[in-house]
């Protein structure tokens, strides 16, 4: 049989199956709360469908799709669902969707800029559009990775480097020649800067983790005590991390105060923005980065909301020849004659790179920076509404200020009033709105109390969503409480 580019599907058949998956996916994005947001299985109950071993001989696409839908289909939970108000509510599009098509389908590696031109040098413009819709000076140059977790790793690693301590060749164990690295963060930060820590070979006793005000803001005050403290105990204090949108509340650190304090003991400031740093494209928003324009680097996620499928995040830094210092490193099989090129590789710690720029390009072209604006103010909107109602509720409680699209609250009647019974009481009423199929909301802690998240980040959630996630709250708060 003769082969083809396309592999196991002739291009005709190919053209024919293609054209129903996109049939399929426009029906799908038209009309996702058909299905329930949260899936329904149970553990295992997907795996038990599949078969253990691989088909030994082809099998028709048609039984593939039919399979998707059987067996796939009842396992996912729909972030698309204008229900999804869990964790945060992330949101891809159709414009995104088509440029990741294209991406897969011309699969290019953009690890030099030999290896795809355009991929290389569409990224650069594409963040550099990003960074103007920002705020950020020019002198903040960026790279897509897959993940904020990654970006976050990627940046500590040049904080690190900046120490100009030869760690990249020499390591950290077994140095006598170098105190114990400290980095600080606030209680509220994500659990991926601490990931990065690990990998860094800093350690989690390396994490110093600064008490946070009533706001669920870092102390500045508390930091400089820290840094002090540490310098007199023989602790190597090397980088802070402030965030933008904390994942359990949304708050904003004082990242200028910080900044001040990074400046004057000449430590790295990198910003965690990876939700709350793109609202400041919203120009009343602009203020969420302020003082970000004095880190050394800033992490956002267009996949979080900027409504660019899963996964796209964006690293800028101002001290690019620091990063490239702390990964460059070129075999002789990737070693290329091009000038004033920039090759991706040197930026990270893969070497491999999928054409994300591609998905973003398409999403900011298509709907125009004024379109991405409006989605996220009316996202804030919808959210202030919320917070309002919850507010206006005596039997509910706010749990923390509302600074982007997230609201914090708990179901609190007059006579309960131990934690305890709060908390089981909250975890009931999350287990019971998630369980009707047409709203999905996740949980935190805050200072020992459960606490409901309403997270609004979906490009299909309309006022009558969030109305009717509101209803099934309180509809089955009274249920709860009646006992
Ligand atoms: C503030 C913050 N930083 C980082 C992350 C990790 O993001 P990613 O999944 O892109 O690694 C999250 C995830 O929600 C987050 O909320």
């Amino acid at each position: 049989m003769e082969q083809s580019l396309t592999g196991a599907m002739d291009p005709e058949e190919f053209r024919r199956v293609g054209k129903q998956v996109v049939d399929w996916i426009a029906d799908y994005l038209k009309d996702p709360s058909k299905y329930p947001v949260l899936s329904r299985v149970k553990p295992g109950d997907i795996r038990k469908q599949l078969p253990g071993a691989p088909p030994t001989s082809p099998e028709p696409m048609m039984t593939l799709l039919g399979d998707f839908e059987r067996i796939i289909l009842p396992g996912i939970t729909h972030w698309n669902h204008p229900g999804f108000f869990a964790y945060f509510a992330i949101s891809g599009s159709a414009p995104g969707i088509l440029g990741e098509m294209l991406a897969a389908a011309l699969n290019v590696n953009g690890m030099l800029w030999r290896t795809s031109p355009a991929a290389t040098e569409l990224e650069e413009v594409v963040l550099d559009w990003l960074r103007q819709m920002l705020g950020l000076p020019a002198d903040f140059k960026g790279v897509i990775t897959d993940t904020a977790s990654v970006s976050s790793l990627v940046a500590l690693t040049a904080a690190r480097e900046a120490l100009h301590r030869r760690i990249r060749e020499n390591g950290l164990a077994g140095r006598t020649d170098l105190p114990r690295l400290r980095m600080y963060c606030s209680e509220h930060t994500h659990s991926s800067i601490e990931k990065a820590a690990i990998v860094l070979g800093i350690g989690q006793n390396g994490v110093r983790k600064i008490q946070s005000d009533d706001g669920y803001r870092m102390r500045a005050d508390l930091l400089g005590n820290a840094i002090r403290e540490d310098r007199a105990n023989g602790w190597f204090p090397f980088c802070v991390v402030a965030t933008v949108g904390t994942t359990s509340t949304t708050s904003i650190d004082p990242v200028r105060a910080l900044s001040d304090i990074c400046r004057r003991e000449r430590l790295w400031l990198h910003v965690d923005g990876a939700y709350g740093g793109v609202a400041a494209i919203v120009p009343e928003l602009r203020s969420v980065l302020d003082g970000c324009e004095l880190a050394d680097s800033i992490v956002v996620n267009p996949h979080k909301w900027l409504f660019t499928p899963i996964d796209c995040s964006c690293l800028y830094t101002r001290q690019v020849d620091t990063l490239t210092q702390a990964f460059s490193l070129v075999p002789e099989y990737l070693r290329t004659a091009d000038r004033d090129v920039t090759n991706y590789m040197d930026w990270g710690v893969q070497l491999g790179r999928r054409f994300r720029s591609l998905k973003l390009w398409f999403v900011i072209r298509s709907f125009g920076v004024d379109g991405l604006i409006s989605r996220i103010r009316e996202h804030c909107r919808l959210a202030a509404d919320f917070a309002s109602w919850v507010d206006d509720e005596p039997a509910f409680e706010r749990l923390a200020p509302v600074p982007f699209s997230v609201v914090c609250f708990r179901f609190h009647p007059s006579d309960v009033q131990d934690e305890k019974a709060l908390e089981r009481m909250n975890s009931q009423l999350l287990d019971a709105v998630n369980s009707t199929g047409e709203v999905f909301l996740s949980h935190t802690k805050l200072n020992g109390r459960y606490t409901m998240r309403m997270a609004i980040g979906n490009l299909a959630t309309r006022p009558q969503h969030v109305m009717r996630a509101w209803e099934l709250i309180r509809a089955h708060a009274r249920r709860i409480h009646a006992g």
